[in-house]
Order: structure tokens, then C-alpha cells, then sequence
């Protein structure tokens, strides 16, 4: 037989000894291992070293393959023929496809308006039953808990501990890149799973790892959809964020274990920082992700500008979904007017403002 060096190993192999329970099928889609580079423009503004974890370099674009590639193992293993999922988008992205891979039938239920048309595109591509609420993603979430207890169907929600093991790998990786824990990460908190996760890891791989410190978890929601910086459910958030448009996080509790155990803050962006830091990354790092993402970025340029000293610090923003997610989200804030325009040298010339070829 040929042996092939696939590269596709994913989590669950490589990190088999620090994902519980131990006996889960090694299935894989490639998740994890993602890049973490440096953000040079944002280490000028802060003096920290900044670091961006490209989380939207997953298979399906998000962080949710690396918590999703677990509990679909779980599901697997219990034999389990369907799977379904409440979602701002890319839990029901992550979940339809891993369900087509190995052959769950998926349901995902959806809040009826503001679900990114890269998300629901995703979902509709890999098949999955798409149902979409009257109602908000904590309504969605809700159904979902009520068809996980009359249903024999597998609830893929972070409310499912193996998704919390799952994400916890990419705390792992940046150890393992950096050679130790950085001094904080940023990172935006919707249902606050991740954030859970990300402490979670941090502190479990101290043991088995060159680290000798754990960071400040640094979680950011949206100002209209900040349940734990206000303490108070929110009935109806708003946000351009629409991953993060969340007013009772399931995790509500992890969030704030990982912030008092860690000495971080929870704290919030407005709409506008969020589509500023999603403009810097995507024109002054390259890096172009959605507007969900770009509230770590812009909690650290917020507390920058507030004063905070992240002088010399190594910090680490997490960068949690890729850009095309969400693409009406440039057209609308880009600023830039498309011209129509002969395919003519003359006209070309013309329209150039500054002689930039010369
Ligand atoms: N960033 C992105 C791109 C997300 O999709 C989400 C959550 C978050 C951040 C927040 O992570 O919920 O663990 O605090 N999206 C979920 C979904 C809610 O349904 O796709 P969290």
C-alpha cells in the first residue's frame, strides 16, 4: 500500500493525550494548526509584540472546526445519526460540514435575519436542514436545549463539553509557537465558549509545556450585546458583529471564571471600533477577517488610546473567522467607489489622480 504524507492530521491526533475522554475517534478535516503571525503596525501603536492567530484559516473559515471535529467524533462514537446546532452562522457552517463528511444528518436552527451570507451559504452548500427562527440566536439556543432533551439528536453547541476541549488546542499552539504563554489575549466573547475554552488550555498545558505563566484573558463583546460587562441579560442586542449579536451567553459563568482567575477584563467595543480595527487589520496588516474578530483587535486599540502601558508585552490577539464570512461588510464600509472605466491605457491614466506609475 502507498503511504501518503497527508498533512490533514487535525486536534484529535495530534493532541490525543490532552483531550478527554481518550477514546474518541481520530476523525480529521485538517483543523488546527493554524498560523500566528506578527501584526507589525499594531506592535507600533502599543509597543507590545503583537501577535494574530488566524483562526479563520480553519477548514470551514472559523475557530468552530477545532471544538466541532470533537464533538462530531463524540456524536460518532455514540452512534448518533443527527446533529443540530443554534448559530450566528459559523457553528451551523462548522457542523453541516463536518455532518456531510461523515454522514449526520444536520439541523441547524438560525436567527431569521442577520446571519452572514458566507455563513448560511456554507450550510446550504453541505446540505444541512436550515431552519431559521423568528427570533433571536438565545431563542434559537433555547430550542435547541429543548430538542437536545425530546429528540434523539446530538447537541453541537458549546454547551457540548467536548467543543470547550476541542478549542482549548489553540491556546496549545501558541505556546508551542511563542515557547511560552504570551501576556494577554484578546479575544471577542459572543456565547463566551471560546474564551472558556482558551483558559482552559492555558492553564492545563502549563504542566505539559515549556510555559511558565498563563496570560490576561482580555474578552471583548459588542457595546449593544454586552450581557456580562453590564451583568444583565440583554432581550434584543444589536451589533454589526453579527457572531457576537448575543445577550445570554451560554458561557456566561466560563467568561467569568477565566477573567478573575486570569486578572483580565471583560469589556466592550462600539460598532464603529469594530469596524475601524477590522479596516486596520485588512489595510495595514493584510489580514482580512469579520467584524467579529476585529473586536479583539479593537478592545487593544481602545485600551491603548485609554492609556493602558502594553509596553513590551507579547500579546496575542485572536483573529476568529476569515473575512468572507461576511462580504456585504465591504461593500458598505470600504469607502471605495468601484469606477467604471473603457479598457483604454488613455482612460486608465486619466483617472489617476497621482502619477503613481512614474
Ligand atoms: N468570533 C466569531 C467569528 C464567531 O462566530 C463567534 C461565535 C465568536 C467570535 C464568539 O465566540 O461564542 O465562543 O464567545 N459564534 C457562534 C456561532 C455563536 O453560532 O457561530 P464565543
Amino acid at each position: 500500500m502507498t503511504t501518503y504524507n497527508l498533512n490533514s492530521f487535525g486536534i484529535l491526533k495530534k493532541y490525543k493525550n490532552f483531550l478527554e475522554p481518550k477514546d474518541l475517534p481520530l476523525i480529521s478535516m485538517g483543523e488546527g494548526n493554524t498560523p500566528l503571525i506578527e501584526a507589525p503596525q499594531l506592535a507600533s501603536i502599543t509597543k507590545a509584540n503583537v501577535y494574530l492567530k488566524l483562526e479563520g484559516c480553519n477548514p470551514t473559515g472559523s475557530f468552530k472546526d477545532r471544538g466541532m471535529v470533537v464533538a462530531i467524533s463524540g456524536a460518532i462514537k455514540e452512534n448518533k445519526g443527527h446533529i443540530i446546532c443554534a448559530s450566528t452562522g459559523n457553528t451551523s457552517a462548522s457542523a453541516s460540514a463536518y455532518g456531510a463528511r461523515y454522514g449526520l444528518q444536520t439541523i441547524v436552527i438560525v436567527p431569521e435575519s442577520n446571519i452572514a451570507k458566507g455563513k448560511l451559504s456554507q450550510a446550504l452548500a453541505y446540505g444541512a436542514r436550515v431552519f431559521a427562527i423568528r427570533g433571536n440566536f438565545d431563542n434559537a439556543l433555547d430550542l435547541v436545549k429543548e430538542a437536545g432533551e425530546q429528540l434523539n439528536v446530538e447537541i453541537v453547541n458549546s454547551i457540548n463539553p467536548l467543543r470547550i476541549e476541542g478549542q482549548k488546542t489553540a491556546a496549545f499552539e501558541i505556546i508551542e509557537n511563542l515557547g511560552n504563554s504570551p501576556d494577554m489575549v484578546f479575544i471577542p466573547v459572543g456565547n463566551a465558549g471560546n474564551i472558556t475554552s482558551y483558559w482552559k488550555g492555558f492553564k492545563e498545558y502549563l504542566n505539559f509545556s515549556k510555559s511558565t505563566k498563563t496570560p490576561n484573558m482580555m474578552g471583548f463583546q459588542a457595546e449593544g450585546s454586552s450581557p456580562i460587562v453590564n451583568n444583565k441579560i440583554v432581550e434584543s442586542p444589536e451589533t454589526i458583529a453579527t457572531a457576537i449579536k448575543i445577550g445570554n451567553p451560554a458561557s456566561w459563568e466560563g467568561a467569568l471564571n477565566a477573567k478573575k482567575e486570569s486578572e483580565g477584563i471583560i469589556d466592550s467595543v462600539s460598532d464603529q471600533d469594530i469596524i475601524d480595527g477590522y479596516l486596520f487589520l485588512a489595510r495595514k496588516e493584510g489580514v482580512f477577517c469579520e467584524p467579529a474578530s476585529a473586536a479583539s483587535v479593537a478592545g487593544l486599540i481602545k485600551l491603548s488610546k485609554n492609556g493602558f502601558n502594553f509596553s513590551g508585552k507579547d500579546i496575542v490577539c485572536v483573529i476568529t473567522g476569515n473575512g468572507l464570512k461576511d462580504p456585504d461588510i465591504p461593500l458598505k464600509y470600504s469607502g471605495i467607489d468601484i469606477e467604471v472605466i473603457n479598457p483604454n491605457i488613455g482612460e486608465l491614466n486619466k483617472k489617476m489622480e497621482k502619477n503613481e506609475f512614474t
